[in-house]
């Protein structure tokens, strides 16, 4: 057979904000290296270019070119949180296109498949225009791939009773997730007009069975059984590739670093002893919140690693660093993967964003869940109810003595320790789907397939 990855090229689209980058840039470096023959276009603003290719060790045959990112020039942006990924949107193929020709100028080589975010819906029609295959990634929580892809009958359900206990058992697998657990967005409250960011996700049930396939970056015998096998008759194909998170080996230094010592003051403390907070770099909690979780943290006695931006510190009760300065550690920053690798951590309360979720998933530690926005609710579901490793806070939010009970529960009790059986069960899945010829290997080799015969 001929050499096909000649002159094969791959327009890669991005969803230039928040933790959607890093992941996808991850996915398009293992391709690049897996078929180093075929040319790899990144299509992104400047901004997130900037952001992402500063990183070392990109491979050769990937280019980032620019597309605008919607603003006009002296534009004054709005309040809405969406405003920046509407504009995106709104700026439609015909940015995307202006890209993938500039890509197409630079390396004299025609665009031959479409690789970009599922969420970047105007990409498809790109494809459909150069006439070729389009792949998406699927980036957030698996499970939230079937609210998006029934959108329209989740609203015509909810639409006369909105009783958020009621259960979406209309959708095959999802009878463990409530209403109260999905996206605002998905069923909206207000007569609002509905935001362009929204509706693409509303649409995700008229996109997604266009795409060649749909790659997951999850583990498929963690998911709800009917709902994988609900979405493989809904797609044309489904490929769990497992998470797409850096190695050390290649990340910034500087991002491994342990400016403040939290891998050595975990050597010191006992096997599973230490609660590790934090909520990421997007979610702020409420100050009375944190007040709550320090007066938990101080009556309950555990030590603690606490992961605190520097502007929250000052909310902590007068004199609570020094009471509990023999057991506790606060730091502006910590190195989470380490930080959850290492044997001393018992548990983790976390907001349930998706790396969070992954690391300690990864790592068999058990979660006190207290989920804010987006797919986090329906994290915390799974995490409580289906894969039984951790606890939601109760009434959703932090009080002193939920915050506790469910420390208590986890570190002390009985139910505890099959708590902490179960995330070791899960640990293992996740290390068997990610071995050599295992689960998430096959569907990567799949994935270079398709885009090396599209
Ligand atoms: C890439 O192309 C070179 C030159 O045509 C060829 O020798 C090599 O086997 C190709 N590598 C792969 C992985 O296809
Ligand atoms: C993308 O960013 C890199 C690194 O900041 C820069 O060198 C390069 O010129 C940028 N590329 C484009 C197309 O703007
Ligand atoms: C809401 O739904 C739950 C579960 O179906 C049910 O137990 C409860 O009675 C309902 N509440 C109201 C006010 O209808
Ligand atoms: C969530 O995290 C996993 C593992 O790091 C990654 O594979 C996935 O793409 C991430 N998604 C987003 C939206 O960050």
């Amino acid at each position: 057979m001929p050499n096909s990855s000649q002159n094969k090229h791959i327009a890669a689209i991005v969803f230039p904000f928040g933790s959607h980058q890093v992941p996808f840039l991850k996915l398009v470096i293992k391709l690049a290296q897996a078929c180093p023959n075929v040319t790899f276009s990144f299509i992104s603003t400047a901004k997130s270019n900037q952001t992402l290719f500063s990183r070392p060790n990109i491979p050769g045959n990937i280019k980032p070119f620019d597309v605008s990112d919607g603003i006009q020039e002296g534009q004054v942006l709005g309040t809405h949180p969406f405003e920046r990924l509407n504009l995106f949107l709104q700026a439609g193929p015909e940015n995307l296109q202006k890209g993938i020709d500039l890509a197409m100028k630079s390396t004299n080589q025609k665009v031959t498949c479409i690789l970009a975010n599922a969420f970047v819906t105007p990409s498809l029609i790109v494809a459909q225009n150069l006439n070729v295959p389009w792949i998406a990634l699927w980036p957030p929580l698996s499970t939230s791939l079937s609210v998006h892809f029934y959108t329209n009958l989740i609203r015509q359900h909810f639409s006369a009773d909105r009783n958020k206990s009621r259960s979406l058992d209309f959708l095959p697998g999802l009878s463990p997730i409530r209403l109260e657990d999905i996206p605002n967005d998905v069923v909206p409250c207000s007569d609002e007009e509905e935001q362009q960011f929204s509706k693409a996700l509303a649409s995700m049930g008229e996109v997604l069975p266009q795409a060649r396939a749909v790659v997951l970056s999850f583990c498929e015998d963690l998911d709800l059984p009917l709902f994988v096998q609900d979405m493989k008759s809904k797609l044309q194909s489904m490929l769990y590739i497992g998470p797409l998170t850096f190695s050390p080996s290649d990340t910034n230094t500087d991002t491994d670093k342990d400016p403040s010592g939290c891998l050595p003051w975990l050597d010191k403390k006992g096997s599973r002893s230490v609660v590790y907070i934090s909520f990421g770099t997007v979610v702020t909690p409420h100050q009375h919140e944190l007040l709550e979780v320090s007066e938990a943290l101080e009556a309950s006695g555990f030590p603690f690693l606490w992961s605190l931006k520097d502007d929250q510190k000052s909310i902590l009760p007068n004199g609570f660093v020094e009471r509990t300065s023999t057991r506790g550690k606060i730091v502006s920053w910590a190195p989470q993967a380490q930080v959850l690798a290492h044997g001393s951590i018992g548990v983790f309360v976390t907001h349930c964003g998706n790396s969070s979720l992954i690391e300690s998933m990864a790592n068999g530690v058990p979660l006190i869940c207290r989920p804010f926005f987006g797919d986090q609710g329906m994290t915390a579901r799974l995490v409580e109810d289906i894969w039984k490793i951790g606890v939601k806070i109760q009434g959703g939010i932090f009080t002193k003595s939920g915050l506790i009970q469910c420390l208590n529960l986890i570190l002390v009790e009985e139910e505890g320790k099959k708590i902490r059986e179960n995330a070791l069960k899960v640990k293992k899945t996740m290390q068997k789907a990610s071995e050599t010829g295992g689960k998430a290997e096959q569907d990567f080799k799949t994935l270079v397939e398709i885009i090396s015969n599209p």
